[in-house]
């Protein structure tokens, strides 16, 4: 990119990385079903002076002085998300997805109620009430899983539910490739007058396309990230809906009071432009054929992946994401299958599955998705050359195993190491990755 002559100026080493990780992904294919390419708007957005404000508070109730064209910024993302998601109170403040769920929590639960969300393992995020997450300490989780064949255990949370009744409940994953039961879960969470808190970080460019269904008729709170299939800058959005307003009409003021002064500081109002940005490329018809697209290429690769004989989890895909059950390679091949991957310059990450039978550090599966090559401009045909691609490296470490015994763990990953980097063949998959690619540019009106 030729925008960084002041950065190379001052920092050199910063400013080299920075072009190794462009060239990274412009050579490369982006997998990653949580990862996306902004537009060059969003991110002057981003790099904007916007960055260098205090403004703590909310618009027209600042706490500093001379927030007359940060308070402008603020309201205009927020009425963008309350227009594009069809809710009376929109938060664009909360820093991340991690902090605006635990806002979500400390607006609504007390330490120690009970919360229900998807185990990590089985596809759930670590702020659901994961052990791994502050939330799974301070609250009483009571995770709900996947059954054996992958998709959301509807009886066993009902179950759970008439037990002990919790106070919040979570829909949205992270890691789950069909539609998500927004409707199912909303007439469980009401059979006890639970919160319903919608987590849409991964599919919030396909609700806000009309390529998912919404969860705003069914949940009380909807939180999601804006950096992935929304196609934003790294922060969040906190939504309460109608229905979350007539259960507690203080609802909004609770979100409101718990992210400032509650949890954060000062907004990043830099952050703030670009998500208004975002949301209004989100509000175009050319974003709805984008989240179109994005679903018929998730299909499309994997129904060229199952033509190379890999197994996909629930045998398909609703969504962005794919989640690749790899047992045939054997337990615990995940991670082989991820390094492998990243040799051939095909970025995605090794993942759990339902019933994992090796380890959550080393999983038996993997996760991939088409939001940012969707965003590069590929469609049906590239998805199956992508398929194939994948298959053929997976095909080259066919046959490593992964050790039980951890001492002898560490000697194995070596030599695999080792002789990944010393295999011909994936190197001569990196090269036709990298013509594929370089078919898309990454920024064509900057001509790079
Ligand atoms: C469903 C879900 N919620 C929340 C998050 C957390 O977002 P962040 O990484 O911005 O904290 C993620 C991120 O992967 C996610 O997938």
């Amino acid at each position: 990119m030729k925008r960084i002559e002041e950065l190379r100026a001052t920092d050199p080493v910063i400013a080299s990385l920075v072009e190794q990780e462009l060239e990274r992904k412009r050579a490369g294919l982006e997998l990653i079903p949580s990862e996306n390419f902004t537009s060059l708007a969003v991110m002057q957005a981003v790099g904007s002076i916007l960055t260098d404000k205090y403004s703590e508070g909310y618009p027209k109730r600042r706490y500093y002085g001379g927030n007359q064209v940060i308070d402008e910024v603020e309201t205009i993302a927020v009425e963008r998300a309350k227009q594009l998601f069809g809710v009376p109170y929109a938060n664009v403040q909360p820093y991340s997805g991690s902090p605006a769920n635990l806002e979500v929590y400390f607006s609504l639960l007390e330490p120690g109620d009970t919360v229900m969300g998807l185990n990590l393992s089985d596809g759930g995020h670590l702020t659901h009430g994961s052990t791994g997450s502050v939330t799974g300490r301070v609250f009483n989780s009571v995770p709900y899983h996947t059954t054996p064949d992958g998709y959301v255990d509807l009886k066993e949370l009902e179950r759970n539910v008439a037990e002990q009744c919790p106070k919040l409940m979570w829909v949205g994953y992270t890691a789950y490739p069909r539609r998500f039961p927004f409707a199912e879960m909303a007439r469980i969470a009401d059979s006890c007058g639970a919160y319903l808190a919608a987590d849409i970080s991964h599919i919030a460019g396909l609700v806000a396309g009309g390529a998912h269904e919404s969860p705003v008729g069914y949940a009380h709170v909807v939180t999601t990230t804006t950096h992935k299939t929304l196609r934003g800058p790294r922060g969040a959005i906190i939504m309460v809906t109608e229905k979350g307003l007539e259960k507690d009409p203080d609802l909004a003021k609770k979100v409101e009071k718990t992210v400032f002064p509650g949890m954060q500081g000062g907004p990043h109002n830099h952050t703030t432009a670009a998500i208004a940005v975002a949301l209004l490329e989100a509000a175009k018809p050319e974003f709805a054929e984008y989240a179109a697209q994005v679903v018929r290429n998730a299909k499309a690769l994997g129904e060229a992946l199952e033509a190379d004989g890999l197994n996909l989890v629930t045998g398909g895909t609703d969504t962005h994401l794919l989640l690749v059950d790899l047992t045939a390679y054997g337990p615990g091949f995940g991670l082989f299958a991820q390094e492998a991957l990243d040799e051939a310059n095909i970025t995605l990450n090794k993942n759990t599955i339902p019933g994992e039978p090796f380890s959550p550090f080393y999983p038996s599966g993997m996760r991939l998705g088409t939001p940012a090559v969707t965003s590069r401009g590929m469609r049906e045909p590239e998805m199956q050359a992508i398929g194939h691609l994948i298959a053929q490296v997976l095909d080259e470490v066919r046959g490593y195993v992964m050790p039980r015994d951890r001492a002898e763990r560490t000697e194995y990953l070596k030599r695999f190491r080792s002789e990944l980097a010393g295999n011909a063949r994936l190197r001569e998959l990196h090269k036709q990755v990298e013509q594929l690619s370089e078919q898309f540019p990454l920024y064509p009106e900057l001509n790079d």
